[in-house]
């Protein structure tokens, strides 16, 4: 007879693209970082009837849950059909540190909390291949076109150079250096701004092809900086890649504030981080102390949250 557990926890932290957002859907390559600051947990129980779901935004019968929560939906199902049990039978508590819709990769977060949790919950394996296929499917849902990019820096530990459907590229940053990242307190729109882009790649393919090309060039050069440890040409890349997604209208006047505040406070780089049009962005620093400075700047310029990550280290 099989045993269950009374409740089984997963989680999964979020993430932080450094470079290459957008451009990544168009197979350029793109590099990102595990953001383990922020962080899902979903705890499985076994309760009696259909399933329910408690977390912020729904608590409640999952066959009820609103339209934004068709990818936990999703997910659900799939990771049942994969581990052969009925729709039935089980309370998800989902916890979440990661501020939803602000680039830090949350949906592919939850998804991936959620596999975890009930593969623990009926004592089951999944190969990595398998978490990737369930999360990406419900990005499918969030996203519209996602790259994969979230989906594979949530469920891996590594800094990562990412190209779609490439085998991917482990990276290590050469010294030390800070990322800050800052919190407009407004909802991204990563579906639209996908979207949007995708309309301006149609109706100016020469025009918006070449700024998405730079956009890649750019994510090249600096995993060259991130191995040599050339902070300062890092951070330069990244302030060109800000005026790069500008041109692609996934920034706003919210993002552009701060990133000309950090600049002002010394920042050797600043842009967007994620789908843009709100959400998150970053600026790069030499040491804690110009990152610390940074980070009260952008406090100052009424950042809602503010993180400093040190890259290759531990937040
Ligand atoms: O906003 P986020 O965290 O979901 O990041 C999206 C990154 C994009 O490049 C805009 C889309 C993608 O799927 O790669």
């Amino acid at each position: 007879m099989e045993i269950l557990t009374n409740s089984t926890v997963g989680s999964a932290h979020g993430k932080i693209i450094l470079m290459g957002e957008h451009s990544v859907v168009y197979g350029e390559p793109a590099i990102a970082v595990p953001f383990e600051a922020v962080g899902i947990s979903v705890e499985t129980t076994a309760s009696k009837g259909e399933i329910t779901i408690d977390s912020n935004y729904y608590q409640g019968s999952l066959d009820l849950v609103p339209s934004q929560l068709d990818n936990l939906k999703a997910t659900i199902h799939r990771t049942l059909d994969l581990v052969e049990k009925p729709y039935q039978d089980l309370h998800l508590a989902i916890q979440s540190t990661i501020p939803a819709e602000r680039g830090m990769g949350s949906s592919a977060a939850v998804a991936t909390a959620t596999v975890r949790s009930l593969v623990n919950f009926f004592n089951k394996e999944i190969s990595q291949e398998e978490l990737l296929d369930i999360v990406n499917e419900a990005e499918k849902i969030a996203h519209g076109n996602p790259s994969g990019i979230d989906a594979w820096t949530v469920t891996n530990n590594d800094f990562v150079y990412y190209v779609k459907e490439a085998p991917f590229e482990k990276l290590t940053f050469k010294g030390t250096a800070f990322i800050i990242v800052a919190d407009t307190g407004q909802t991204g729109q990563t579906l639209k701004a996908v979207s949007d882009v995708a309309s301006l790649v149609d109706h100016s393919p020469e025009i918006m092809e070449a700024v998405i090309k730079k956009l890649g060039k750019l994510a090249h050069k600096s995993k060259k900086a991130i191995k040599t440890g050339d902070v300062h040409a890092l951070g330069r890349f990244m302030s060109r890649a800000h005026g790069h997604l500008k041109k692609l209208t996934v920034s706003n006047d919210a993002l552009d504030l701060l990133v000309e505040k950090a600049l002002d406070a010394g920042a050797l780089g600043a842009k967007l981080t994620g789908g843009g049009r709100g959400g998150c962005m970053i600026a790069l620093a030499e040491d804690y102390l110009q990152a610390h400075r940074i980070a009260s700047q952008l406090k100052e310029a009424r950042a809602d949250k503010v993180w400093i990550y040190e890259l290759g280290g531990k937040q």
